[in-house]
């Protein structure tokens, strides 16, 4: 394959590989940028068709772990590791060992926590061999443990700010919203959504998950492929990325994109594509930030849940700046975001 020109390779700091013959251990970390600190962003545990495509998802991954680092006013930098899940390989806790002796190889340069595949039990296994974990299980209180429910915090912060751009409306009270995926953090967005006075719809592969928030939230749960053509005022995609294509955005019917899957454009065009039907996109790497912020606080033993709950909220002005500045340039949101986190990085 390509390696210093393929279209991912964004100069990357680093991007390194580790096998562990003894535990069948296979794993990516790439490192894209240190410039503003360690390079901080989760595991993720999940099966490729083809190795070269793990490689592409540490490479997209650890870039927008950059940007996103960047916007939230973090001191640090950005990087991503994916453990390739193979057939007949277990995540055993050898496994995890191996892998936490990885990231300690490279000095405190890369700190993880978890992603997509990965626990905070996970966390706890791979914090054996190394201190440069984050997402361990805290005392109440404490900053830290499971980044979903920040991240649905700030996602429920960020979509607010997005109404009130678009809608001009103050709240969730009569606002329609589609959520895609009921995991970790879908889950949680949709409790808050219920409580704050949104009508919802919701969808998910797994169809007990949906059941149960049909039941939880009095919410309408819709099939896969539907949800992606309800008409609402807001589409919150929480499930994985790349849902927004040449295909899906003609057929939107909602005036908000604000979620929190990572790279949801599956390609830059699709930001063009939004703008140019007048669908007011909250940048994913802004607004699904509120998880690092908090185990960043975290690891650097710096705050309490308060003052992670505190910097969590500056996401909602954060966005309605980058609202401000894409119509006042007429240039869309993901782009007008890009260029800030591209100055901060100094890129
Ligand atoms: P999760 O794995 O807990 O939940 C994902 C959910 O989406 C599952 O319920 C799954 O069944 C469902 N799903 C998968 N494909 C689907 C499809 N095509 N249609 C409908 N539902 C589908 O993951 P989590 O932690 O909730 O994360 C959701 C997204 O947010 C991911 O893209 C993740 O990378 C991103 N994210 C998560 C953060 C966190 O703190 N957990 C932080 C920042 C981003």
């Amino acid at each position: 394959m390509a390696v210093f020109d393929a279209s991912d390779f964004d100069a990357h700091e680093g991007v390194h590989f580790f096998t562990d013959r003894a535990t069948g251990l296979q794993a990516i970390i790439a490192i894209h940028s240190t410039h503003l600190g360690p390079a901080a962003g989760g595991t993720r545990y999940w099966s490729y068709a083809r190795d070269v495509d793990a490689i592409t998802d540490a490479l997209r991954l650890s870039r927008g772990m950059s940007y996103k680092n960047a916007m939230a006013g973090l001191p640090m930098g950005g990087g991503k590791a994916v453990v390739l899940k193979k057939a007949g390989v277990d995540k055993t806790e050898a496994l995890l060992e191996a892998f936490g002796g990885a990231i300690d190889s490279l000095g405190g340069r890369y700190v993880t926590a978890e992603d997509v595949g990965m626990s905070d039990a996970d966390m706890t296994v791979i914090a054996r061999r190394t201190r440069h974990v984050s997402g361990l299980p805290v005392p109440g209180g404490a900053a830290g443990g499971n980044p979903g429910p920040s991240t649905a915090e700030g996602v429920f912060r960020g979509m607010r700010a997005a109404v009130k751009h678009k809608l001009g409306k103050d709240g969730f009270a009569g606002v329609h919203v589609a959520i895609q995926g009921l995991g970790s953090v879908g889950y949680a967005l949709a409790e808050k959504l219920a409580a704050a006075g949104a009508k919802l719809t919701v969808a998910d592969i797994d169809p007990a998950r949906a059941a149960k928030a049909a039941q939880a939230f009095g919410a309408a749960a819709v099939g896969v492929d539907a949800i992606m053509r309800v008409s609402a005022d807001v589409l919150s995609p929480c499930a994985l990325g790349a849902g927004l294509t040449a295909e899906t955005i003609p057929a939107l019917d909602v005036a908000i994109v604000a979620g929190a899957a990572n790279n949801q454009l599956a390609t830059p065009d699709d930001g063009v594509r939004l703008h140019a039907r007048g669908i007011l996109y909250a940048p994913d790497y802004v607004i699904n930030a509120g998880g690092i912020i908090n185990v960043v606080a975290e690891y650097l033993g710096d705050g309490d849940a308060d003052a992670v709950t505190a910097r969590i909220a500056q996401i909602e002005g954060r966005l309605l700046d980058i609202f401000a500045e894409s119509d006042a340039s007429s240039t869309p949101t993901d782009r007008v975001a890009d260029a800030m986190a591209q100055k901060l990085i100094g890129r």
